[in-house]
Parts: C-alpha cells; sequence; structure tokens
C-alpha cells in the first residue's frame, strides 16, 4: 500500500473495543458510576474512538484543556484549537475520584457508548473559555449559547468505545479515516482535498472545490452532518441535494463523498484548524478554507478563519490549506470569480442575502442557476414543506 499522509500527532488512534475485551468491559460497567452522555458527547466519543480527533484519545485532562484554550497546542506543543471535553453535572465533583472508571451511558437509550478511565476532574471559566475559543462571550453566539448551557465541570481522560451510534440514514456515507485512507489510496490518489460544509453546495462552493480539483487528484466532500443550530439546514435534505449534485457535475471517480458526523461549533478561525487536522486524519493532503469558514452572523473577520494558520508552521499543520477569496457569479465576465480574477465592480455581481434565498425557496421560487444548480434548488423546495432553509449566504 502507498504512502498516504500521516494523521495528526502521528498515529492514527483506535479506541474501538470489540469481541471478548468489549464483553468484558460491558459487563463490568453495569458496576460502574454511570454518567449520562447527549448526542453531541456521543458523536465526540465515536470521532475520539474512530481516530478522526487523533491523537486524542479520550477526553481532555485539566493541562491540555488550558493549553489548548490559551495557545492552540496540547500541552506536548500538538496543535489543536477545539477543546473537546466531557462535562458532567457539578455533583459529580465530589462523587468522582481520579483513577476510577466510568461508564458513559446515553442518556436516552441508556446504551453504553464507552467507558473513561479518570484521570482529571476539573471546573472552568466558561466566560474564559468562550472568549479565548469563540473571541466572544455573547449568549447569542450559538457555539457560546451551547458552552453556557453544559455544566462547569469536565472530566478528563482516555476512552474505550464500546457502542457506536447507529445512523438513522445515509448510512452508506459513514466512512472511518482508515476506510477513507484506504479509499484514497485504491483510486490511485495521492493529493485530496477535503471539503467542509453545513450548506448544500451552491455555485460558490462548487467553483472553489473544482478549482482546488485542477491542482489535486480527488476531492472528498465531507459535510458535517452532526448537532447544528436549529436554522440550519437538516443533514437529511442536504445530503440528497449532494448526490443531485454530484450526478449532474462532478466526475464519479474524482470525488468521493462521505459525512463528517461532528457537532457545529461556529468557532470561526479556530474551527478551520480543528477541521483541517481532523480532515488530515481522514488522510487528506489539502483543505479549502473560503470566505468565514465556520463563521456566523458578524463575529469573525472575512478572513480570520485563513490568517489563524499563520500561527503555525506547514509541519505542525501536516496539511495544506487552500485559501479561497469571496467568490460569485459575474454577469460580466459571464463565469464564477473572485476579486482576484474578475475586474468587474460589484454591481455586475450576483449577490443574493440568505434571507432573500429563503424566501424564493419556500415560495417554491429557484434562485438563479448562476447561484444555486436547478437540480439542488429542486431538492431545496422539496425539502421546504417540513423545515426551514438557512441563512447561508455564500
Ligand atoms: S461552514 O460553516 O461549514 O464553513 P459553509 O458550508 O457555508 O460553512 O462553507 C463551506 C466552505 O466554503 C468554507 O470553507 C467557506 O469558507 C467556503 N465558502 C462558502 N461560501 C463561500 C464563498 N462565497 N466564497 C468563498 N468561499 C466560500
Amino acid at each position: 500500500m502507498s504512502e498516504t499522509i500521516k494523521p495528526h500527532g502521528g498515529t492514527l488512534i483506535n479506541r474501538i473495543v470489540s469481541g471478548e475485551k468489549r464483553d468484558k468491559l460491558l459487563q463490568e460497567a453495569e458496576q460502574l458510576q454511570q454518567i449520562p452522555v447527549n448526542a453531541w458527547t456521543i458523536s465526540d466519543l465515536d470521532l475520539i474512538g474512530i481516530g478522526a480527533f487523533s491523537p486524542l484519545n479520550g477526553f481532555l485532562e485539566e493541562k491540555d484543556y488550558k493549553s489548548v484554550i490559551d495557545r492552540m497546542r496540547l500541552s506536548d506543543g500538538t496543535v489543536w484549537s477545539i477543546p473537546i471535553v466531557l462535562p458532567v453535572d457539578d455533583s459529580l465533583f465530589e462523587r468522582l475520584a481520579v483513577g476510577e472508571q466510568v461508564a458513559l451511558v446515553g442518556e436516552e437509550d441508556k446504551i453504553v457508548y464507552g467507558v473513561l478511565d479518570v484521570r482529571s476532574i476539573y471546573k472552568v471559566d466558561q466566560r474564559d473559555e468562550a472568549v479565548k475559543v469563540f473571541k466572544t462571550d455573547d449568549p447569542e453566539h450559538p457555539g457560546v449559547q451551547k458552552l453556557f448551557a453544559r455544566p462547569k465541570t469536565y472530566v478528563g481522560g482516555p476512552i474505550q468505545v464500546l457502542n457506536r451510534p447507529k445512523p438513522n440514514k445515509f448510512q452508506e456515507f459513514y466512512f472511518d479515516p482508515a476506510d477513507t485512507r484506504k479509499r484514497f489510496v485504491q483510486n490511485g490518489w495521492k493529493t485530496v482535498v477535503g471539503f467542509q460544509t453545513r450548506n448544500p453546495v451552491h455555485r460558490a462552493h462548487e467553483y472553489i472545490q473544482k478549482t482546488a480539483m485542477e491542482i489535486v487528484d480527488g476531492l472528498f466532500l465531507n459535510p458535517l452532518v452532526g448537532e447544528t443550530k436549529s436554522d440550519d439546514i437538516s443533514a437529511d435534505v442536504r445530503m440528497r441535494s449532494y448526490l443531485v449534485l454530484m450526478e449532474h457535475y462532478y466526475p464519479k471517480q474524482r470525488t468521493f463523498l462521505g459525512v463528517f458526523p461532528a457537532a457545529m461549533r461556529y468557532a470561526g478561525p479556530r474551527e478551520a484548524i480543528f477541521h483541517a487536522m481532523v480532515r488530515k486524519n481522514y488522510g487528506c493532503t489539502h483543505f479549502i478554507v473560503g470566505r468565514d469558514h465556520a463563521g456566523v452572523g458578524d463575529y469573525y473577520g472575512t478572513y480570520e478563519a485563513q490568517d489563524i494558520f499563520k500561527n503555525f508552521t506547514a509541519d505542525e499543520l501536516g496539511i495544506t490549506p487552500l485559501f479561497f477569496e469571496h467568490s460569485f457569479f459575474c454577469t460580466k465576465c459571464g463565469n464564477m470569480g473572485t476579486s482576484k480574477t474578475c475586474p468587474h465592480d460589484k454591481s455586475h455581481h450576483m449577490h443574493l442575502s440568505g434571507t432573500k434565498v429563503r424566501a424564493m425557496l419556500r415560495e417554491g421560487i429557484c434562485p438563479p442557476a448562476e447561484f444555486t444548480r436547478p437540480e439542488v434548488a429542486q431538492v431545496l423546495i422539496e425539502g421546504m414543506s417540513d423545515q426551514l432553509v438557512p441563512s447561508s449566504n455564500p
């Protein structure tokens, strides 16, 4: 098998336990203190387990947590920008002890998803975390809101996964990093560009993907399908839109669709670094960062998520970020472009606000083909019947 890019930290973590060892741990888990975990934590647990969050082998201990929020590195210096933590009810602070093992149990389905060796129990200053990670403590920010809603006690330590969350739909598009790495090699791809999205792929997204595809062997379209804010479009509708788009407009042998089952943090610049490290683990050599990556509202500057990469050397990152300026359709050029390639003024650039696009789709009107492919618009219009379309404004 030919060499693929090294995972972040050098080794692809695998904390999924099977066979007799799993049976034994499941049995032992019955006697352990149970920590209820929600869908977000279950997804983090699973992503750690499959190595998507390599080099993490568990939830952050205090020294790593502090180092991550203060300097975007684990305590050993490895680049890591988003705290992956296990918040537990504050009352557990007294009841838990370092050295014990606890069971992580789904708060709704009571499934034992894993066990954790408690190495660290710590209280955090959430306001400090918010300002460092999200650059704001505004409770209106969706990421900050989630942070403030969870307990202030975190528990850290290595985990072992005993059960994995089961996707309701589109199961065939769930691949672990070990699988995608294998697939990229089988496809003969030496260079692969990863694309993160929480939106349907509009023309601007397509333009930057295809521009990147001109210089690499393959595209890994890797939409985030974990928890998003309520006005983001559902993963279900989005998946249908990606499939129809790929069918009509993408070369099959150079495109690979697989989901990223993580929660969206809306942490803008820091999340861009995190997204890039994770895609490296999936085997990507390049990663697209466009305008306002992982941003929300006006919290981050248009290119802040690109500028943040300057804090790290190419060696530390391992994966090559590909930066794109704000892209648009220019009516005078008759094609897509950016300020780097289009000489015309804004009056020629197609701009549709998210509100306008939503209103059009709700009324069953397709936005112009220069903004979104008609096949994609059709899927979104159909999806409108049971939900709102988000305020994405590419
Ligand atoms: S994100 O929250 O997942 O980043 P979105 O799905 O809108 O949001 O964006 C996916 C990727 O496309 C990001 O890298 C983003 O920066 C980029 N992007 C979105 N719209 C544009 C645009 N009009 N021009 C350039 N890049 C864009």
